[in-house]
């Protein structure tokens, strides 16, 4: 992830800003566009707008929220006993789809973090984002979990938004579709430790590259209450099953033999596969590049979803540090498959 341009808001847009901010001061929630995945946002200072986002998604109470802000400067407010790493992952990597988890001060309040003493932060790049964050104002900061029900696949368009959630939020912010498609990577900057929680839009050879240290990943059964550390998370309703490519014909062919309604979607097995499907499966090829598959995963697996199947077959992607952050969705979203 590259990009820290910022796009010019459309005239309309800022309106519709302005009206969402209005919403957010009195303790409304709204979904709004940032550069990994769409969020339903709420003003952390009305503990009952926070309540609203834990009923709307049907989320478990002592699950964290992410808290977002404006200016990277107010990372001392918000947080407290920041390590060294903390300050160079956020002067590099913020307004980005970075989320640091600290100790947390007392601005933030306890049940925006399920209880716990640390917060996970965040400063978007997303123009749209930014720019309501700002109209917000310093030292105010928007709570904001992706926009899905609990446990399903997170928004990358405000149609997505609206489908799943338009007759309980007035206002969703359209800023198009999410650049990078993922949700952010969480680092946990603990006592002296680094880890990361949660692989996603920052891959973890250029946080490795700016702290010039090895980093763990601890993205699977860790004693912290994080909802996308459940094994089963971002799942599609239809059962999702990865399979290696070698395996990938023969799997389909079964399938297919069974009458399932299969929809198989492809990275890199191509010209053999579409022959011998012989127009009996349905084949979705994405880009073999991880960027790439990320940022066009969840619009992908919405529409599949959507479409009647009986069975979703994804190929493997490659086992590298590159693919990890698609690797870990897919592997919570087959879960259930496996259960
Ligand atoms: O890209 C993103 O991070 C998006 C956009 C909207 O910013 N947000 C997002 O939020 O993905 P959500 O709630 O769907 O996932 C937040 C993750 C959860 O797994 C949560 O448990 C973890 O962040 N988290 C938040 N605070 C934490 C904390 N103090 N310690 C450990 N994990 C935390
Ligand atoms: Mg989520």
């Amino acid at each position: 992830y590259m990009s820290k341009t910022h796009n010019p808001v459309p005239d309309l847009v800022n309106e519709q800003i302005t009206a969402a901010v209005a919403s957010l001061r009195k303790g409304n929630v709204i979904a709004f566009p940032t550069e990994t995945v769409y969020g339903l946002g709420a003003d952390i200072s009305h503990p009952q707008a926070i309540q609203k986002i834990f009923d709307i998604k049907g989320r478990p109470p002592d699950h964290p929220l992410i808290v977002h802000f404006a200016k990277s400067a107010e990372l001392e407010f918000w947080a407290e006993n920041i390590p060294t790493t903390a300050l160079m992952l956020a002067k590099h990597f913020w307004p980005g789809p970075l989320t640091l988890v600290l100790p947390k001060s007392r601005h933030i309040p306890l049940s925006v973090t399920g209880g716990q003493d640390t917060v996970g932060l965040r400063v978007p790049s997303h123009p749209v984002a930014l720019r309501l964050l700002e109209e917000l104002g310093g030292y105010k900061a928007i709570a904001a979990p992706s926009a899905n029900r609990f446990g399903f696949v997170s928004p990358t368009s405000a149609d997505h938004v609206k489908k799943e959630f338009g007759d309980r939020i007035d206002i969703i912010l359209d800023g198009g579709s999410c650049e990078v498609g993922l949700e952010s990577t969480i680092v946990s900057c603990i006592d002296n430790e680094v880890a990361i929680l949660r692989p996603g839009g920052i891959s973890v050879l250029s946080i490795e590259n700016v702290l010039k240290q090895k980093i763990f990943v601890r993205s699977h059964g860790n004693s912290i209450r994080a909802p996308g550390s459940l094994t089963s998370h971002y799942a599609t309703t239809t059962p999702l099953e990865i399979c290696h490519g070698e395996s990938l014909f023969l799997r389909s062919s079964i399938l297919l033999q069974q009458g399932i309604r299969t929809a198989v979607i492809v990275r890199s097995v191509r010209e053999d596969f579409v022959q011998d499907a012989n127009n009996k499966l349905h084949c979705v090829f994405m880009p073999n590049d991880p960027v790439r598959f990320g940022r066009d995963l969840y619009a992908t697996l919405r529409r599949l979803d959507n479409e009647n199947f009986q069975q979703i077959l994804v190929e493997a992607p490659p086992d590298n540090l590159e693919w990890l952050a698609v690797a870990d969705r897919l592997n919570r979203a087959s879960y259930s498959f496996y259960k």
